[in-house]
């Protein structure tokens, strides 16, 4: 037996053991199974005035009698009077007694550039440090954050009006169209709270419910172990977690007054408008969890933690959105109770670290986008292939197997970029390598994708095979890169490859060493067309308590496992993105798909939502987990087409591509063990109708690499949720199932299976159900047919259609020409397609670049703008991002490269007049006129072969004559 097969054996019988357990959920622990949060919540029960919950029948009225006549406890937390101070620098410093045990908790409020402030508490005098680097990880800046705002802008004033003293800086306006309002922070000192308003509007509070809690650190005595329970030591099923920093958590709430609706925080399975976590009807009874683990074939409708954290939370009304990033990369819990319509009130608990907490202020949507963007960074620009399909399986086992599906892709005329290499290409899960046996020639096999200009992703995954002829593992342990155990052991854990050591992605060093072997002379097999998945990067430990590695672990400087735990997947992910950045001498844009992530990943590559099944509910459930990790900035993502566990059926995988054609990141895999997945497996009529799917992706790449690189320059969403576009529309505020891909194109997936209006009826059509956002025109996408905004459409969906509509007012460019891959579509003309509003004018523009280099960095792109209006279409370039520095030579070179790319076609949607003639006036060409068509079955204009470059200003003037 060869030691491939021998290892596969292994860990299929460990992941058998996880899949077959019933309940799955309970590998994972429960919030009552969090000592901090016990104690956390026993805190604040024990001080509330209020209810936290909503409480049903008897057991609610017995509750509410009792909440109404028991005693509180005085929270133990007070301002110290008379501490407020501003400093040089523009920020403000208060203190904060912990009157039971007299410690000092310092804050520091900092106001930054964009309209961005800053809450940070710690100990004032520790006995020990306190993790403090999690901002350091996820902000694009450095720990420090973006610049701070000149102390001059800042206007403080103190007041005492018959009570307590009140401090208010105002630091911001904001004209929200109702005259100019400023923004302010004020800070009351009994009971001490922090808010942040609008004008006289509070928009977000920060201890408004005294919930502040800040486990000091202190001596293990039998006293202080009496005192907090289970503080130096807990269990969870076999697995015993020594503290030996003893009790350490931090929590407080953060309110959102006047607002119905948060949003954010992923990664979880559950809609996009947060539910309640307290119990209330049509809620969780659980708080929403951010600790990244392997949770494969994870519940749908569910707050429990999955393989990302961003712990960025939203909250949108018609009046304002609001962002709070909460910079901590320990286990964190938040619970979540709303009041209808009036407040929703959210309490944040995290087991380790300092209180770091950012405000995105907005107003707008599109504000707390760019200001989150500046903070934590922008989508790393992608190359233009990773936008296009992917195809991938646990695994291709072989070279020739490869091949093969390779061949069959143009046997069946269906375009593809990317074929996946699982685990099983590697030398027995040793990453690096190759199975000689399986792999003979991967030379061969590059050369022979390259020839379509398709690439090869294989995986990488972060566990280390504990084998001392390994290179991997012999330097890893000679340089002291592994991760320890409490006793200054390497530790060791189960994964793929059996037993497996953990490289310390906190340190530095083992992050540059890593990016070494991506070099083509480490990594022997691997080409430029090779490109990287890195997998399993919670960090995954099949041996272990919930899967990953055990918290009280050490990393470089003592911090703990529980320190870092959710930064893992983020440090190997960027270190495999810088390594990808080194490895030629000019550089090419890396792709680098993760698993697990944290705020700022987005600045590494893409990301997708893990093991899904091959069920309708997991189709469904997969739009509002890509739209929060869109809001979040992770606008890179998708879930697995087709789904990863089980077969399904054709109708589910069918309408499966027809949702996955419009994630961000589109890639069909599944499991080992499920049937055949590529897109003609399932046979015809499915495989027409899935070729026709993503050859509308194709089609529509053009429009797509130009959504990214908005993303890339001001960190707006690809895919969007409804209330994003239309944020004073409260009735698609928890819109979830209808989304926006950009700010043209409206998608109503079809979610649920086909059903017979009566039992002896075959059904051919899904029913589908759209209510169109008001102050817009949408069009259908393939019929052009016009619907008013407002108007809710009820609509038979038969298995070959995809119900998308095209919001009138935009301009939408695609390439219609069908390639075998999207690299060789990069010399097609393009066709622009013209959606009227109601006052016939459009708008929209086009971004182009090599498609793979940095020298779009230096100016090498052409960014053109595109109006509709009066008749005439003006094409423009005039799109160059602030900050950058243009190099003229790149940047004339790339036109000159481009000047034969030509617009082939011109389509008008929606207009209402009579045009026989386009005229065209060309800024480097002969003026010239062409005859305009009507297409004999949309009725929509055509103007064919307008022949002008993408690389000129033009202008196209409809006339009836
Ligand atoms: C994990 C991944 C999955 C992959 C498998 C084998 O389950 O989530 O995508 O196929 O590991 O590497």
């Amino acid at each position: 037996m060869s030691r491939w097969l021998d290892l596969s054996v292994i860990t299929s019988l460990f992941q058998k053991a996880y899949i077959n357990d019933d309940d799955f959920e309970r590998k994972f622990k429960v919030s009552k199974e969090s000592s901090y949060y016990r104690r956390n919540r026993a805190y604040i029960n024990s001080i509330s005035t209020k209810d936290t919950g909503t409480y049903h029948g008897l057991f609610g009225f017995i509750r509410s009698v009792f909440n109404k006549y028991s005693t509180r406890a005085t929270p133990i937390y007070e301002l110290v009077s008379d501490s407020v101070k501003s400093d040089k620098d523009g920020s403000v410093n208060f203190e904060v007694l912990n009157t039971k045990d007299n410690v000092l908790i310092s804050f520091r409020l900092t106001f930054h550039d964009g309209e961005i402030f800053r809450i940070r508490a710690s100990e004032k005098d520790p006995l020990i440090p306190r993790y403090d680097e999690a901002a350091g990880f996820a902000l694009v800046d450095g720990k420090e954050g973006p610049p701070l705002l000149d102390p001059s802008a800042i206007k403080a004033t103190a007041e005492t009006v018959d009570g307590p003293k009140v401090f208010t800086y105002t630091f911001g306006t904001t004209d929200s169209g109702k005259g100019s309002q400023s923004k302010k922070i004020r800070i009351t000192e009994k009971p001490w709270k922090i808010e942040y308003l609008i004008g006289d509007e509070v928009v977000l509070q920060l201890n408004n419910n005294e919930y502040f809690n800040f486990e000091h650190h202190r001596e293990k005595t039998e006293a202080n172990e009496a005192d907090v329970e289970n503080g130096w030591s807990e269990s969870f099923k076999n697995w015993t977690d020594e503290k030996p920093r003893g009790p350490e958590s931090v929590g407080i709430d953060i309110e959102f007054p006047g607002f119905e609706h948060v949003y954010g925080i992923p990664e979880h399975s559950s809609p996009l408008s947060l539910k309640p976590t307290r119990g209330a009807e049509g809620g969780y009874t659980e708080p929403y969890r951010l600790y990244n683990v392997d949770t494969f074939e994870y519940n749908v409708d569910s707050p429990h933690g999955l393989y990302g954290s961003v712990p960025l939370m939203l909250a949108h009304n018609t009046k304002h959105t609001v962002g709070a990033l909460w910079m901590s990369s320990a286990e964190t819990w938040v619970d979540i109770t709303k009041e209808e319509k009036s407040k929703v009130t959210t309490h944040w608990v995290s087991e380790s670290g300092i209180m770091d907490i950012m405000v995105m202020t907005g107003p707008k949507p599109s504000d707390v986008f760019a200001q989150y963007a500046k903070a934590t960074g922008t989508t790393a620009f992608p190359r233009d292939f990773s936008i296009a399909y992917h195809q991938c399986r646990w695994s291709y086992m072989s070279q020739k197997e490869v091949e093969e599906i390779n061949s069959k892709f143009d046997d069946h005329s269906i375009p593809y970029d990317v074929i996946w290499l699982d685990i099983d290409y590697t030398d027995g899960m040793r990453y690096f390598t190759w199975n000689k046996m399986t792999f003979p020639d991967p030379e061969k096999l590059h050369r022979l994708l390259d020839e379509t200009k398709r690439k090869v992703v294989t995986i990488i995954d972060p566990h280390i095979k504990v084998d001392e002829d390994y290179f991997v593992y012999q330097e890893a342990k000679e340089n002291g890169y592994i991760i320890k155990d409490m006793k200054g052991k390497n530790f060791e854990g189960w994964c793929w490859p059996g037993s497996s050591a953990y490289i310390d992605f906190t340190n530095e060093k083992a992050r540059e060493w890593w990016q070494k072997h991506y070099s083509f002379d480490i990594f022997k097999g691997s080409f430029p067309n090779t490109l990287i998945w890195n997998d399993m990067n919670e960090m995954a430990v099949f041996n272990q308590s919930e899967l990953t590695l055990p918290r009280n672990l050490v990393h470089k400087n003592g911090w703990e496992q529980r320190d870092v735990h959710n930064l893992m997947g983020m440090l190997f992910h960027r270190s495999t993105f810088e390594g990808l950045v080194k490895r030629e001498a000019t550089p090419k844009r890396p792709f680098v798909l993760s698993r697990s992530y944290f705020a700022g990943s987005q600045r590494y590559g893409p990301v997708w939502t893990g093991d899904n099944a091959a069920n309708w509910e997991h189709l469904a459930v997969s739009v509002p987990m890509v739209l929060s990790n869109s809001i979040a900035g992770i606008h890179f993502v998708g879930a697995d087409v087709g789904g990863f566990f089980k077969d399904g059926d054709p109708e589910l995988f069918t309408r499966w591509y027809q949702l996955g054609i419009w994630y961000p990141f589109f890639r069909g895999h599944t499991h080992r063990d499920s049937c055949r997945k590529e897109p003609w497996s399932m046979g015809e009529p499915h495989t027409s109708i899935i070729r026709d799917a993503i050859l509308l992706r194709y089609r529509l790449l053009p429009y797509w690499y130009t959504l990214f690189r908005h993303s890339n320059v001001s960190g707006t969403p690809i895919a969007r949720p409804l209330w994003v576009e239309f944020p004073e529309q409260p009735e698609l505020f928890a819109e979830d199932k209808l989304f926006m891909v950009g700010s043209s194109l409206l998608i109503a997936p079809v979610l649920e299976p086909m059903q017979a209006k009566d039992e002896h009826a075959k059904a051919s059509a899904s029913e589908i159900t759209i209510a169109f956002p008001k102050n817009a025109v949408w069009y259908d996408f393939f019929t052009h047919k016009a619907h008013k905004g407002g108007e809710t459409l009820t609509r038979n969906v038969e298995l070959s259609q995809i119900p998308a509509y095209v919001r009138g007012g935009s301009i939408v460019p695609t390439r219609e020409r069908q390639r075998r891959s999207s690299e060789l579509m990069r010399n097609d003309p393009y066709t622009l397609h013209i959606y009227v509003d109601e006052d016939g004018s459009a708008k929209g523009d086009l971004y182009i670049d090599d498609g793979e280099t940095f020298d779009f960095e230096k100016g090498g792109y052409i960014h053109s703008s595109f109006e509709f209006s009066e008749n005439k279409l003006v094409s423009s370039q005039n799109q160059d991002p602030k900050d950058v520095s243009i190099d003229a030579e790149v940047r004339n070179k790339y036109r000159e490269s481009v000047e034969h790319i030509r617009i082939e076609r011109i389509i008008v949607v929606g207009y209402q007049k009579v045009a026989a003639k386009a005229f065209i006036s060309d800024s480097q060409g002969a003026d010239r006129e062409v005859d305009v068509e009507e297409d004999p079955i949309t009725g929509s204009l055509v103007v064919r072969n307008p022949s002008v470059s993408v690389a000129h200003d033009w202008t196209i003037e409809l006339k009836q004559q």
